[in-house]
């Protein structure tokens, strides 16, 4: 007997059933290729319009940033970044980190050569200085400040531990800032924000070192710039302060001055009698 004839194990109920499982599973899979085809098509689209207009964006920056160094940094820091003798430094390699710093605490664009360019009132806005960011970094590249949250509340004694390794020798353990040699000077920290802090530490100014990623991880930083900024909320005692100098000094003059008004004030009532 061969397996021709052998008669069918089901009868037509169960091919009915055999070929209904057979459409479903069919169905699954045209189901889930039309959704593969689908994800792949979104694979190979969809990032790619993303970074298109990413960089759309940034071209568009840094042709802005260039339009605004072209008006206001050009004469010192020359047509090419490459610096001009006896006005600027080359920009090549700075970095955005360096330009926020100096651009957003208004050192730049300088006025006049003096020891030491002073902070102002930052001339340039906001997204002009992002542009000119751009701008610089596209030119060179070089350190650039990590979006976000710039703190690590954490680790805020090993902060402080690490900057009095690092920081204290100049800028005093309170971050009140202190002389330097020739004239120059390590500024107080008391205007500084997260990022003028963190683009200082990247970039060095005058004869500050650079911390670099290797010197100082980003974590360090961010420590870092938790303690100044938490010792300057804790340190500062609202009101007039006499230098920062602590309790004592500061009840010294409240006693004199108060000791002062009693005297003026019996001298005044004597003339009176
Ligand atoms: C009048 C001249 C002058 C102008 C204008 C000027 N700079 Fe400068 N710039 C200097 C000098 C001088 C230094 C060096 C300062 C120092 O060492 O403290 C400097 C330093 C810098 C640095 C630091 C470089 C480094 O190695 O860290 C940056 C960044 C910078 N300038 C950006 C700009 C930008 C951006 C503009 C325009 C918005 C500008 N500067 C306009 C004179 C100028
Ligand atoms: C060798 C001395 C020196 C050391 C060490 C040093 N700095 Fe500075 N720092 C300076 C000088 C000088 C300036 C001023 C630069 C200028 O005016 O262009 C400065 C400027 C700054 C500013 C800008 C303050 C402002 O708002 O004007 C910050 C913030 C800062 N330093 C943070 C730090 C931190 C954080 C450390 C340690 C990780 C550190 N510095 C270590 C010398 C030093």
């Amino acid at each position: 007997m061969s397996y021709h004839d052998t008669p069918p194990t089901g009868g037509p109920a169960r091919r009915r059933r055999r070929s209904k499982a057979v459409r479903r599973i069919t169905g699954g899979l045209a189901l889930l290729f039309a959704l593969t085809a689908l994800g792949l098509a979104y694979l190979t689209f969809a990032p790619k319009a993303q970074t298109a207009t990413a960089a759309d964006v940034d071209a568009a920056q840094v042709a802005a940033g260039k339009q605004v160094y072209d008006n206001t940094c050009i004469t010192c820091h020359g047509a090419n970044l490459q610096g001009v003798v006896g006005r600027g430094p080359s920009l090549v390699g700075v970095g955005e980190a360096a330009v926020y710093f100096q651009v957003s605490s208004g050192r730049m664009p300088a006025d006049a050569n003096g020891a030491q360019i002073q902070p102002k009132e930052p001339l340039i806005k906001p997204e002009d200085i992002d542009s000119l960011g751009a701008y610089i970094q596209d030119n060179g590249g070089g350190p650039v400040i990590p979006d976000g949250n710039l703190r690590n509340d954490a680790e805020i004694s090993r902060g402080g531990e690490l900057y009095r390794l690092n920081c204290a020798s100049c800028h005093n353990f309170t971050g009140q800032g202190g002389a330097l040699s020739q004239g120059k000077y390590a500024p107080a920290m008391t205007e500084a924000t997260d990022r003028q802090i963190y683009g200082a530490m990247l970039s060095g100014p005058q004869n500050m070192p650079k911390f670099g990623d290797g010197q100082l991880t980003s974590n360090e930083k961010q420590a870092i710039i938790s303690f100044i900024q938490n010792n300057k909320a804790t340190i500062d005692p609202g009101g007039y302060s006499a230098g920062g100098f602590g309790p004592a000094p500061e009840g010294l003059i409240a006693f004199l001055v108060g000791m002062g008004a009693i005297v003026a004030a019996t001298l005044w009532m004597g003339s009176r009698a």
